[in-house]
């Protein structure tokens, strides 16, 4: 299938890169031509393992290609995807201009039948609204069809996901744009569901406010943990045996980050908002969200007796693991709090470090972790890549003005750390908080 991509961000780019890989034509588009450039030289302008390969891959093999001329890659097309950025604007709502532009030009090279495919996430609605544009700026009355087919792809495990998607939903209430959507996906062999427009809308939205709903409770049951000496590590572990709660998503910590969890949570609440519902779950979730840094911070404040002229070591800058991406991450709240209580940062993290210069150019990047330890009053954890599973602690601990470690993330064992000589503090472990370190 001749298939064009406008958008080669992660879902863009990834999506294309995967359906090239299954044998299909693919024409990326962008229109930054730097990363159109970057992507034609086989190098993916974002981190993700795996993708440089299939990308290389792929553009030998000539079934891949990138450009910036949109209008003729419609015009070449069957196919085309929308994965375009939805940016929040200032109230929360997400930007559809990129949406919006993606679509007069679709609508104005329309050159016989195809249909469009959202895969943006965007409001309930949008793709009516694609539908009137390509309608209102198509020049000759070729028919199109729109559908909408969420993305369910991971930042870290994008191949993986892509390849291996737990379920695909096609949106569109006609049968033979389904067909071919259906068509498109056939090699994967993964569960299909197909259903009207606004469903596969709402589809996305849920999925992703459940997840955050998930994180925020389980960040809840932490404080009152913390308050009653209870583990939330344990008490997450007993529930997730429940089939009916499952263990995913149930790790308490700083909450989460990225640029989708925060960002839709908030357009979903402005959506029910506006269909007169009641906002209020969506918006304790990122409240409980909100709160996270700064309490963590808190922790680390009350434990050095504040925090100026202290020295704090950060291990992580990126949302999560495995990705250079620190949109919304909660490093950056964390270390905006320890500036301003007069704190000095130093900092570690194996890929996201570039990007948070551009943000923090004052702070100290170090080479590992066991510089970020050389003279620190506290050690910070706050993304749980592998690389600090298995740190040498004893050599951290003789590094340190103070053996202080804060485990933003719970990944180590409180027990080992004690016996250490660590101060250690496990975000909802009120035992090990309270007991072990004979509080
Ligand atoms: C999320 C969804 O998981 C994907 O299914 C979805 O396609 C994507 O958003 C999207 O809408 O594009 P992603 O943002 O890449 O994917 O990251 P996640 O792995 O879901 O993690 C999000 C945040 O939650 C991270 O900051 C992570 O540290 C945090 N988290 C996750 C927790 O604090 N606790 C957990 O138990 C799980």
């Amino acid at each position: 299938m001749k298939i064009a991509v406008a958008g080669a961000g992660y879902v863009g780019l990834v999506t294309g890169v995967v359906f090239a890989d299954l044998g299909n034509e693919v024409i990326c588009v962008d229109i930054d031509p730097a990363k159109v450039d970057a992507i034609n030289k086989g190098r993916a302008p974002i981190y993700e393992p795996g993708l440089d390969e299939m990308l290389q891959r792929n553009l030998e093999e000539g079934r891949l290609r990138a450009t910036t001329d949109l209008a003729a890659a419609v015009r070449e097309s069957e196919v085309i995807f929308i994965t375009v950025g939805t940016p929040p604007t200032e109230n929360g709502e997400p930007d559809l201009k990129y949406v919006d532009e993606v679509a007069r030009v679709i609508g104005e090279s329309l050159n016989g039948y195809k249909i469009i495919v959202n895969k943006s996430t965007v409001p309930v609605g949008t793709g009516d609204r694609v539908r009137r544009i390509i309608e209102q700026y198509r020049r000759e009355p070729h028919e199109f069809d729109v559908v909408s087919n969420p993305e369910f792809l991971r930042e870290g495990s994008a191949v993986h996901d892509t390849l291996y998607p737990e379920r695909i939903v096609i949106g569109t209430d006609n049968p033979r744009a389904a067909m071919k959507i259906v068509e498109l996906y056939a090699p994967l062999e993964r569960p299909m569901l197909i259903t009207n427009l606004p469903t596969a809308e709402v589809i996305k939205y849920a999925s992703n406010t459940f997840l955050a709903l998930k994180i925020s409770y389980i960040n809840a049951i932490a404080d009152l943990c913390e308050r009653v000496g209870a583990d939330v590590v344990q008490v997450a572990k007993a529930m997730g045996y429940d089939s009916r709660i499952g263990p995913h998503f149930l790790q308490a910590g700083l909450g989460f980050g990225g640029s989708c969890f925060p960002k839709d949570v908030k357009a979903f609440a402005h959506s029910v908002e506006r269909y007169g519902l009641d906002p209020t779950l969506y918006q304790t979730i990122l409240a409980i969200n909100d709160a996270r840094p700064r309490q963590f911070v808190q922790r680390i404040s009350e434990r050095l007796g504040g925090l100026q002229g202290k020295t704090i070591g950060l291990l992580g800058l990126a949302f999560k693991p495995n990705t250079d991406d620190i949109r919304e991450a909660r490093s950056i709240e964390i270390i905006r709090y320890l500036l301003q209580e007069g704190a000095a940062v130093r900092a570690y993290d194996p890929v996201a470090m570039p990007n948070m210069q551009a943000l923090y150019p004052h702070i100290t990047y170090c080479r590992n972790a066991y510089e970020v330890a050389e003279g620190a009053d506290a050690l910070a954890l706050v993304t749980e890549w592998n690389e600090f599973k298995q740190l040498n602690f004893e050599r951290i601990k003789s590094l340190m003005r103070q053996p202080n470690l804060f485990d933003g993330r719970n990944l180590y064992d409180p027990q080992r750390m004690r016996k250490l000589g660590f101060y250690y503090y496990g975000v909802g472990r009120g035992e090990a908080n309270q007991h072990e370190n004979g509080l």
